[in-house]
């Protein structure tokens, strides 16, 4: 009998369009996961929440441009169900139950919360914005995943995740599975000025939907190799943003070799370098740019993959619901629970 694939999930919160960063970091893993694991792929709105709360106007807009994003670099709906979180409430009741599971103080010490206060100036943090990691302790037992590929940031999550689970099952039998973090090396994609992560609150970022001239511009103005002042001064390619995207997207690696040779020796000036790579970063995105396209034209399919995934999700987050009511003595048998709607 073939084995039973291992689950996998893993979601992003949707706060603005996808780019090259996301995609070296962690959307080319999961098109290339899904098809080793049964995948849900998620769009994490509530978690949006904890930090943002104005500016909902762009919600919509963003929740859309994040699913045809998945689709464009190629997550097939027809392999791994994607959806949306809040459209399966049972998310919520487990985030509830879950915390009374972990204490006020361990939360406290989870690094990301401080940082989060830091960078968006938030002096006392929400009750919810404490619980982030509880909400995603849910999401991941919501479809009782086994692996959760994530960025080294999240790793204290998943800790989190795995305690509740294991007071969980410590309390009330073992119920619910623990899961792993899936590390495969997570690359960071310096941005455009050189300097820092890819980010869009940078304004470093090339996004996949970027039109072929938006990517032109940003990459002649790209930051390079500042010692070089002359395309004769024999040039640094170890750490060059420039050459990090060749290398990251030029699939011609003859081209590659032969511009690293000759940036090293003084016989390139910038322009060519740039030139090339913005055609190739071009030709990368271009298959990207045509799928999506293709489900831009048709917003029902869109709508219909989203709605069908979240319909999926929901089965499986009512029978986890279940499970832990069931083992936890919450199932009050005496009500006939056929007379629930649920
Ligand atoms: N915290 C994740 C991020 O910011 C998003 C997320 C929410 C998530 N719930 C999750 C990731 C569950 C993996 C599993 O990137």
């Amino acid at each position: 009998m073939a084995e039973k694939k291992l689950r996998l999930l893993t979601g992003d919160r949707p706060t603005g369009r996808l780019h090259l960063g996301h995609y070296v970091g962690s959307l080319e893993n999961r098109v290339r996961l899904q098809h080793e694991y049964e995948s849900f792929i998620f769009v994490a709105d509530y978690h949006m929440l904890t930090t943002k709360l104005g500016g909902l106007s762009e919600l919509n807009e963003n929740v859309r441009g994040l699913v045809l994003g998945y689709l464009s670099v190629g997550i097939d709906p027809s392999v791994a169900t994607i959806y949306l979180q809040s459209l399966v409430p049972e998310v919520a009741e487990l985030h509830l139950i879950f915390s009374m599971l972990v204490t006020v103080p361990r939360l406290q010490r989870v690094p990301t919360l401080k940082e989060q206060m830091q960078t968006l100036h938030i002096d006392a943090a929400s009750y919810g914005l404490l619980g982030y990691p509880v909400l995603q302790a849910a999401d991941i037992e919501l479809v009782r995943a086994n692996v959760v590929p994530v960025g080294r940031d999240q790793a204290s999550h998943l800790e989190v995740t795995r305690e509740i689970v294991r007071r969980f099952n410590d309390l009330f039998g073992e119920t619910l599975p623990e899961p792993d973090t899936l590390v495969g090396e997570v690359p960071v994609l310096v941005g455009l000025d050189g300097k820092n992560k890819m980010s869009k609150s940078l304004d470093n970022a090339i996004y996949l939907d970027d039109d072929p001239r938006t990517v032109e511009k940003k990459v002649m103005s790209m930051y390079t190799d500042p010692t070089r002042i002359h395309p004769t001064d024999p040039g640094h390619v170890e750490g060059n943003p420039v050459f990090i995207y060749h290398d990251a997207f030029n699939a011609n690696k003859e081209e590659v070799e032969d511009l690293k040779t000759r940036y090293r020796e003084g016989r390139v000036g910038d322009v060519e370098v740039k030139r090339k790579l913005a055609r190739a970063i071009n030709e990368f995105l271009e298959p990207i740019r045509q799928r999506r396209a293709e489900y831009e034209r048709q917003p029902e399919l869109v709508e219909r993959i989203l709605i069908e995934g979240s319909e999926r999700a929901r089965e499986e987050g009512l029978q986890t619901v279940r499970m832990v009511r069931d083992a936890m003595g919450l199932n009050y048998d005496f009500l006939r629970r056929e007379s629930l709607s649920r």
